[in-house]
């Protein structure tokens, strides 16, 4: 594949698409311990057939940016939660998990071995890192694998969902994950089975589904790549508690935000039944950053949040004072992003 430069780049219109970067960090688990990594300009993998995470899914990963500031710097937000949350993944899918302090530091080599393609200040674009591992073992019983590879990637990206334009969604008959499944996990099995209800959202001419609990369908879960959150109509901020979702990063520095604006927010379940409790609703991870839901369809009976044309005013307020932290306008009071450059 042919690597890409920074001039094939059309910064103001990146898409959520996949660049071959001259960089991107590997290492690998054997012998009973992580080698050491280093970067490599080889962007392809080799395994045997019968690697493990061909056939029985040990995989994981985690999504993260590096930001461009006004002064030309680079911003780096909250790898350390990035770094843990991978080693609950790990954990729960019994793989070696990646020492914590090496990604930290390897995805500093990797931000800054392609600091040309972390985008311009005001373009609206980032570099999204996408740290992963895999077992590796050939194996043909099921087992977990007892060797593995950790790589990060590095890719420019646009908005996940373009501007912060309200779009319509869909309450999904399928589940994403189960109860007391790998929910909580960032793992590949998530993602694959969402495939399938998220295009039969996208055919029905919804942006994506949105998945209930596993459980009882009663309560809000997640969306497949994001949280969910709601502003009810006297302004709290309301986000689901559920044990089938991914605990995300966007999510927990949001609640510090609106408990600072006074949005009194609360992780709480949230029925289904009381959707039209809501004034504003949206998405909130690293890729949706903060992305307004116009409307909600459930049981062929649509719930619409404002006027389904701009954010509202809450969703605005915490998409700019979030981008503001990430971007070094603001103030970071609670020292979320680090400076690498
Ligand atoms: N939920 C799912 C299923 C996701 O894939 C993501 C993206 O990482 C999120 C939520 C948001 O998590 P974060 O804010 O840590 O990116
Ligand atoms: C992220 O926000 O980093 C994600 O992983 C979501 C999606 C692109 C899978």
């Amino acid at each position: 594949m042919a690597k890409t430069r920074p001039e094939d780049l059309d910064w103001n219109n990146l898409g959520f698409k996949y660049h071959d970067l001259p960089f991107r960090w590997v290492d690998k688990f054997q012998d009973g311990k992580w080698q050491g990594g280093q970067l490599t300009s080889d962007s392809t993998i080799t395994f045997n057939e019968a690697a493990e995470e061909l056939h029985y899914g040990q995989e994981i990963f985690e999504g993260l940016k590096a930001y461009r500031r006004k002064d030309g710097g680079i911003n780096l937000f909250r790898p350390d939660q990035n770094a843990k949350r991978m080693t609950k993944s790990a954990e729960r899918l019994l793989m070696e998990p990646y020492p914590e302090d090496k990604f930290i530091e390897a995805v500093k080599q990797v931000v800054l071995a392609n600091q040309e393609f972390v985008p311009p200040y005001g373009s609206g674009g980032t570099l999204y890192l996408r740290p992963f591992m895999m077992g590796t073992q050939s194996i043909v019983g099921v087992a977990p694998s007892e060797t593995y590879e950790f790589r990060i990637y590095a890719t420019p990206v646009g908005a996940y969902v373009k501007g912060l334009n309200p779009m319509p969604y869909v309450i999904s008959d399928y589940d994403r994950a189960a109860p007391y499944g790998t929910g909580q996990a960032k793992t590949a099995g998530n993602y694959a089975s969402s495939l399938m209800p998220s295009l039969l959202a996208k055919k029905a001419g919804f942006a994506d589904a949105l998945y209930l609990d596993p459980k009882e369908h009663k309560y809000i879960d997640e969306f497949g790549g994001a949280n969910f959150f709601g502003i009810t109509k006297d302004g709290q901020f309301q986000t689901p508690k559920s044990d089938s979702i991914l605990p995300s990063i966007t999510k927990h520095s949001i609640l510090k935000i609106a408990a600072d604006l006074g949005l009194d927010p609360i992780e709480t379940k949230i029925p289904i039944d009381n959707i039209d409790q809501f004034a504003e609703a949206g998405a909130m991870g690293t890729a949706a950053v903060i992305s307004p839901v116009g409307s909600l369809t459930y049981q062929d009976k649509k719930y619409s949040f404002g006027n389904e044309k701009e954010a509202g005013p809450i969703t605005q307020k915490l998409y700019d004072t979030l981008t503001g932290i990430q971007f070094g306008d603001l103030e970071d009071k609670y020292n979320w992003t680090i400076k690498l450059s």
